[in-house]
Order: C-alpha cells, then structure tokens, then sequence
C-alpha cells in the first residue's frame, strides 16, 4: 500500500489499542490523516485521545460498526485508502455472562465494514484478530498462522467467526483483507477489568486481586506499542488474503504477572487470593511470530520488565483517568462476575 498521504479509517480508536495506535500513527507519519469510528461503549473513553484531539489531521465520528446506513456514509465521505478494525467486544468474562453484543458487533460489525470497504474500493482492510483464535496449548509448542482454529470462548468464537468471514470476501471479492492475530497487550489506557490495570488498581487500595484457577495459566505480554508497530508494518508491506501472528515473546503465568506487580507497588504477597477458575479457562497462548519477523523485519522493542514498571508509573500517576471509568456499569458487572460468583 501507498506510505504517503495516507487517509485512514479507524474504527474502535477510542479503545485501549486503537487509541494508542492513531497516537503512534500521528507521531510517525506527518502527511496521514485519520477518522476514528467509535460507538463509545464503556470501554470507549474519548479522554483516551485528548492529546490528539486538536490535531487537524484526526477527526473522531461517533458510529456504531453494525449501522450500515452511519458505516457506508462515513466511508463513502471519507474516502480511505485503508481500514484498521479494532472495535469489538474483548472482555472473555463478559462474553461468558452475556455472549449476545459479542456476536453483534465482532461478527455482524466486521461483515459491516466489509461490504462498505468493497462498495468503495478501499485498498486495505485490516482485520485486529487475536491468538484466542487458536484455543489452548498444553505445555509446550506456539501457535503458528497454521495452527487449527480452536477456540474456547464466546469471544474467541465471535473473533474467528470474524477471520473466517474476512477470508471469504477476499477469496469471493477480492477484498484486500489481512488478519492479525497479536498475543496479550499491556500499556497505559488498558480498561481495568483486563488483569494488569484491574490488579494495579486494586493493590493501590490494598484490597485483595482474585486469581482464577491455580494461578498457572499462561499468557504471551507484548506492550501495545510494539503491537501498534507491528500493524503499521502489515499495513504497508502486508499480503493480502494473508494471516499474520504477533507476539511479545513474554510468557509468564498469571501468578507471576501478579508478583510481580506487587513488587512494582512495594505490595505484600498476602493480596493474592485464589478464586474460583473462569469457565472455559484457556492454559496457555504462546505466539510463534517467524512470519511477521523474517518477512515484514517486525521483532518487539520494548523489554518486558521495564514496560511493566512504566505501565505500573502510569497508573498511579494517573488515578482520575481508572477511578472515572471505574464506575457505573463496570460496578454492575464487577457485581455479577466477581461478588455474586464468590470471586472477590
Ligand atoms: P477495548 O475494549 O479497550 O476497546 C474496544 C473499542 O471498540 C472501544 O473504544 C469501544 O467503544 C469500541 N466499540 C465496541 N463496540 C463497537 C461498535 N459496535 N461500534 C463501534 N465501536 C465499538 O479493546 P482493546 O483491548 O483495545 O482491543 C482492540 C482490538 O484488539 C479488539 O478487536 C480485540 O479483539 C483485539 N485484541 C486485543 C488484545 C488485548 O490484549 N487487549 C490482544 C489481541 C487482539
Ligand atoms: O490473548 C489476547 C486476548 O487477551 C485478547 O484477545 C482479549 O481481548 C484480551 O482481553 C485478553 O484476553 P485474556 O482473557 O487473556 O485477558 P484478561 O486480562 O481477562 O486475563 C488474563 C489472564 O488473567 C487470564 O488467564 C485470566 C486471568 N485473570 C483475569 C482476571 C480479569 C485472573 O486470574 N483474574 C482476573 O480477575
């Protein structure tokens, strides 16, 4: 794809990824100009991007991907050279509680954008996927492009379900659809339900962070700006029709991310409590990233530790940003989830 005056189509930047990504993209790239598409659903935070927001080259729409009506006006005005797909539902234990919206909008609002691509000779469309797609690993072996879709929650099959479509419009329409499929993000302006921000702000008030199952399952950490690196690079150099795995190269079990987010916050191990396990629970991700590595020259740049204790930083200093979003319908779901099912 072109690399100068680049017209981008965001949809879900006012989320955790997608805001760090138009942030990098603003940064690295004077001559491109990006929409963001956003329904501003709890996990949309338009105080995400307040640093951008006078920036001439960034505009924010309101929009819900599933309108169609709102999706084909907003792509056929803008004319974009790409679309970038981040918006979705992603909380695994709110697709377990009420799996609906999931389907809606990771299904239904992909086919959306799809077709409005297609309509209008969009030149990329880039697909946010995840490694959930591919289920759960014993102890050993990665996850490669070729790996089986196996996945296990109602969120990861909303998510595959969404990779499965893609690959039929670019295989019945030749729309020029690439898929990523990146490991566990980690970074400032993450939502505090995902485990690392939900423990950071719990240990700020010493309360107790609930661990599900026995604490071993693992996760693959990659920081969101080395995610946000390597979607700028499969965006430009990316095949279409391909799949393309990221991955930190990170694996810890959940029991150490705790410990060691106790000892950032200079926290007593007395916080953890072992709680009972989330249904479903995958073991273990782990990303083989050789694809994205040897053909597109992506490796992540951030060392694990020190982002950890960067991101830790930007919490604490950062405490109106969790506490005003930590309120009102997030209250209600910590409620059901965590109270109710003897998880606090
Ligand atoms: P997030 O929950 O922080 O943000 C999602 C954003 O999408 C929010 O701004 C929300 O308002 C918006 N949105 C939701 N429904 C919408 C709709 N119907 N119309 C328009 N906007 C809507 O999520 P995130 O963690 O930033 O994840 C972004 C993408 O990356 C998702 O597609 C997710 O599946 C994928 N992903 C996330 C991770 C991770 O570790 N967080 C890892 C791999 C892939
Ligand atoms: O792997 C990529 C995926 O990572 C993304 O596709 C999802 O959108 C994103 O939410 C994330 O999913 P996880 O389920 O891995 O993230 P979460 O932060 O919810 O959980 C991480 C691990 O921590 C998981 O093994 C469950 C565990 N956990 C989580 C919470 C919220 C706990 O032990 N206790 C908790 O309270």
């Amino acid at each position: 794809m072109k690399a100068n005056g680049v017209r981008l189509l965001v949809a879900g930047g006012a989320g955790f990824i997608g805001s760090n990504f138009i942030r990098y993209i603003l940064a690295a790239h004077d001559d491109w100009q990006v929409v963001n598409v956003d329904k501003l659903t709890y996990a949309g935070n338009l105080a995400n991007l307040e640093d951008v927001e006078g920036d001439e080259r960034y505009r924010f729409v309101r929009a819900d991907i599933c309108d169609a009506n709102a999706v084909g006006e907003i792509v056929a005005e803008g004319e974009p050279d790409a679309i970038v797909n981040f918006a979705a539902e992603t909380h695994v234990d709110r697709s377990i509680d009420d799996p609906g919206l999931f389907l809606r909008t990771n299904i239904l609002g992909t086919q959306v954008l799809m077709d409005a691509a297609r309509k209008n000779g969009v030149a990329r469309f880039l697909q946010i996927s995840t490694d959930e797609v591919y289920g759960s690993l014993g102890s050993w072996g990665k996850f490669s492009e070729d790996s089986p879709l196996r996945p296990n929650s109602p969120y990861a099959a909303s998510k595959t379900a969404a990779d499965m479509l893609l690959r039929a419009y670019f295989k019945t329409y030749g729309l020029p659809a690439i898929v990523t499929r990146c490991s566990n993000n980690y970074g400032p302006y993450q939502f505090p339900e995902k485990i690392i921000p939900f423990f950071v702000t719990l240990m700020k008030e010493n309360q107790p962070v609930p661990v599900y199952g026995d604490g071993g399952n693992v996760r693959d950490w990659i920081h969101v700006d080395d995610h946000s690196r390597a979607v700028e690079a499969v965006l430009l150099g990316g095949r279409p029709g391909e799949v393309y795995n990221v991955g930190g190269g990170n694996e810890r079990t959940n029991i150490e991310i705790t410990k060691l987010l106790l000892a950032a916050m200079g926290k007593p191990e007395s916080l953890v409590r072992f709680v009972p396990d989330r249904p479903g629970h995958d073991r273990r991700y782990a990303i083989d990233d050789t694809k994205i590595r040897t053909k597109l020259g992506v490796t992540p740049q951030v060392p694990f530790e020190e982002g950890i204790r960067e991101t830790v930083r930007w919490y604490l200093e950062n405490e109106p940003w969790w506490r005003a979003v930590k309120s009102g319908e997030y209250l209600s779901f910590y409620d059901r989830w965590y109270r109710q099912k003897g998880r606090s």
